[in-house]
């Protein structure tokens, strides 16, 4: 396994490794990983014979510069992790710099509306960093397949249409979400849950999954507001989102059709710490 920091080198080595017939493909992470990102990993070998995997806490995407700060950054125990999977792993780690150059900013994407729902309300410029750093990194890596976890759902969606916008030629693959035993949804965010927090954070999933059963006999704007109203009466978790949304526009459904499918997404504090989580609901 080869740990690169500079993106000259990467493409030199994928050219290389790509002239010989390889198939690359790419996991984009921002490290403290953990086993959600390995089975992206793991998903990445049934389609491909190497996989580069970057580790990049990308600036442009945070809103908060707090929660920039403390995102944990666990290179070496990253880098141990991915080592146990196979050799044929490629971890590129940029520094700023490498990325950035001198101008850390991000460009301006339209991705039709997508990125005005829910996250892109409450995170202010998340998707235009969010688009800016995969764009560049899919130009760097040139991958045939590049894999993201479907806990960030809109942002695979977002990714899937700044690959048809910009004519990106790679196959975006979304993976089914990795939870704990307890069901919370895995997240590098989990590890700064306070102990309280952590026991707590499992009612996200256990209200997602009732939700989704009250939807197969209820309204949306019902179920909603039993989900709201749940939240309320927990003095742990503070609820910023509850929506359902059609799975293709994300946009809130008003009234259910039986062709269109749905997912309900939530955005939950636990203290300092945001969470999210969605479920399919037919
Ligand atoms: O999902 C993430 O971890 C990040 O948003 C990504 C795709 C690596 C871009 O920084």
């Amino acid at each position: 396994m080869v740990v690169l920091d500079s993106k000259d080198q990467l493409s030199n080595k994928v050219k290389a490794l790509k002239a010989k017939n390889n198939k690359i493909g790419f996991v984009p992470t921002m490290g403290a990983l953990h086993l959600g990102h390995l089975s992206l990993v793991e998903t990445a070998f049934n389609k491909t014979d190497v996989v580069v995997v970057s580790i990049f806490v990308n600036p442009t995407q945070f809103d908060n510069t707090e929660d920039l700060k403390k995102y944990p950054r666990t290179l070496d125990k990253d880098v141990a992790l991915l080592e146990t999977l196979s050799k044929n792993i490629i971890v590129y780690a940029p520094s700023i710099q490498d990325i950035y150059s001198n101008n850390v900013i991000s460009e301006s994407f339209s991705f039709d509306g997508l990125e005005h729902q829910m996250e892109g309300k409450f995170r202010d410029g998340h998707f235009n960093g969010v688009g800016t750093i995969v764009k560049n990194l899919l130009e760097i890596v040139t991958p045939d397949y590049a894999f993201f976890g479907e806990k960030d759902f809109q942002q695979l969606q977002i990714i899937k249409k700044l690959v048809e916008k910009n004519h990106i030629p790679v196959k975006i693959i979304g993976c089914k979400i990795h939870r704990e035993t307890n069901g919370l949804a895995m997240s590098s965010r989990n590890t700064r849950l306070t102990e309280a927090h952590k026991n707590e954070a499992p009612f996200i999933y256990k209200t997602l999954k009732e939700a989704k059963r009250k939807f197969g006999i209820e309204s949306a704007g019902k179920v909603t507001k039993w989900v709201t109203k749940e939240f309320a009466k927990n003095n742990l978790l503070d609820l910023e989102y509850f929506i359902i949304a059609d799975t293709k526009t994300l946009k809130t459904v008003k009234r259910k059709h039986n062709k269109n499918t749905y997912r309900a997404f939530i955005a939950v504090y636990a203290g300092k710490i945001r969470l999210i989580d969605n479920i399919a609901l037919n």
